[in-house]
């Protein structure tokens, strides 16, 4: 097998170089390290059969050495000499002559010395090209990290923080690094993540991932270094994956110099070993895990911490009106389901999650005698929940969080048909978000118990709704709704609503 860096140079510049120096045509040949030929000048085709026959014959050539060598069989001379490259020898440049053509002083020396330069200047182009695709090696690596960053940073600005972010990204990088498993494991905060991208199948991968989460987590974690095992007798099997015949790479991931997790990619044996340049990629990876699992925390926090003061509000309007308990976050949930079966994008959805649980925020501001009125309210009465809408938006309108929110509480009394309030918007003109509110509002309303008449059932409601399409309520909205109902979601039982398969037949 000639070396690697043979193939790749043109000898005829070489020979030509040769015949110059020396004014004759010789037969040049150059043989791989162990003098199979592998190059002949052009003209002298029997030589490589020659040289062929030679090594048949037993011919030995020298490990070590350097200057001409001659060789005489039979009729002709072999004159050789080693190419090394960086001062390791590659191959050989052989010239074959007649039989004592070299023994004129001047003839070999000449021969010998252009022979030496030629030598010379082919192990410098091998070692040039060495160097090239050394450094073609290293840019494609970095691309390759490029590549991976870019498109971790492009994945996490698509996620909300509602996703799985961890197990996207773990799926994404299985399949860029061709691992059959990759996982993040976290045992402060009893998370672990996985995500296979299987060249044959792992019949125990639970056992798998308890052992990263055992030994190999505590190795990782007292060694604090990247920890690559691909050979099958590597002494460390004694303690960390025993009897498990698969390839690792394991990287610590920091946070204040601490290792608070790990991130593993595990192979099948059958598959090529993790290389020098995994590992960096595996430590790259393991960086951007350390500032998402950070960024991640801080946002359950926020997450949460918001959560509460939306719960806080909500009790404020709901404690006035012990009628209306849950009303809010019953809207809020069937809303985010008709959101879902609309395939809201994730943005969108997340104005509607903020905008459906804060919609009647602003009753806050309406007296008691009038939201907990028991019966037909006055139309001077009815003019303070008119208000309510807008002191929503009042509200919402100062949180730079919720401001594509607000559109969604404010007009999800507005009708259909242009004859709700506050703005009298028709159609289109009425945000998205609020007539899907309006729909969940109007179910919740029907369905939940008041003072003066308790509540009705599911199929007074949807037939109640369906009479309302195209006037008070849009139609594609509620055929969404509808559809999502047919699939008797779990929400009808658990929020108590009472069913009437009776009036449903009357209804159709
Ligand atoms: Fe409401």
């Amino acid at each position: 097998m000639p070396h690697k860096l043979l193939p790749t140079i043109d000898f005829t510049r070489h020979a030509r170089w040769l015949q110059r120096s020396t004014g004759g045509d010789h037969a040049l040949a150059v043989c791989d390290a162990g003098g199979a030929p592998c190059w002949s000048a052009d003209g002298h085709d029997g030589l490589a059969d020659w040289l062929a026959q030679l090594n048949a014959g037993g011919f030995a050539w020298p490990c070590n050495g350097d200057g001409m060598q001659r060789h005489d069989s039979g009729e002709s001379s072999l004159l050789y000499l080693p190419i090394k490259a960086k001062g390791q020898p590659i191959g050989f440049l052989a010239v074959r002559c007649a039989a004592g053509a070299g023994d004129a002083p001047f003839a070999w020396d000449a021969l010998a010395e252009a022979l030496e330069d030629v030598a010379a200047a082919i192990g410098d182009a091998c070692s040039v090209q060495g160097e090239l695709d050394a450094m073609a090696d290293e840019l494609s690596d970095r691309y390759e990290e490029l590549h991976l960053v870019y498109a971790i940073d492009r994945q996490v600005q698509d996620m909300t923080s509602g996703e799985d972010i961890f197990g996207s990204l773990l799926e994404s990088w299985a399949e860029h690094m061709d691992a059959d498993v990759a996982a993040f494991i976290k045992p402060g905060e009893n998370l672990c993540v996985s995500a296979t991208n299987l060249s044959r199948p792992i019949h125990n991968l639970d056992l798998v991932l308890v052992e990263m989460r055992g030994d190999l987590y505590r190795f990782a974690h007292s060694s604090r270094q990247p920890i690559v095992m691909n050979a099958p007798d590597d002494p460390r099997r004694a303690y960390i994956f025993t009897d498990m015949p698969f390839k690792i790479l394991c990287c610590p991931v920091f946070q204040d110099k601490s290792v608070v997790a790990i991130l593993v990619l595990l192979n099948h044996a059958h598959k090529e070993d993790f290389s020098n340049s995994d590992r960096k990629l595996g430590e790259v990876l393991a960086n951007h895990l350390s500032s998402l699992s950070r960024m991640h925390s801080m946002l359950a926090e926020t997450s949460k911490f918001n959560q509460q003061m939306a719960a806080a509000l909500i009790e404020a309007v709901e404690a006035k009106d012990p009628y209306t308990r849950g009303h809010s976050e019953r809207v809020h949930h069937i809303a985010m389901e008709i959101g879902r079966a609309l395939r809201l994008p994730a943005r969108e959805l997340d104005n509607l999650f903020w905008g459906s649980l804060l919609h009647d925020v602003g009753k806050i501001g309406i007296p008691d005698a009038v939201l907990c009125k028991p019966g037909r309210l006055t139309r001077d009465e009815f003019t303070f929940i008119m208000v309510h809408p807008e002191r929503s938006y009042e509200i919402l309108r100062h949180i730079d969080r919720l401001k594509g929110a607000v559109p969604g509480a404010r007009h999800h009394q507005e009708k259909y048909d242009g004859t709700g309030y506050p703005h009298g918007l028709a159609g289109n003109d009425i945000p998205y978000n609020a007539r899907i509110i309006a729909v969940a509002d109007t179910y919740d309303s029907i369905t939940s118990s008041r003072a003066y008449r308790a509540g009705r059932s599911h199929e007074v409601a949807m037939a109640e709704i369906a009479r309302c399409a195209g006037t008070q309520l849009d139609p594609g909205v509620i055929a969404a709704f509808e559809q999502l109902c047919r699939a008797e979601p779990g929400w009808i039982a658990d929020f108590g609503i009472a069913r009437d398969p009776a009036a449903a037949a009357c209804a159709a």
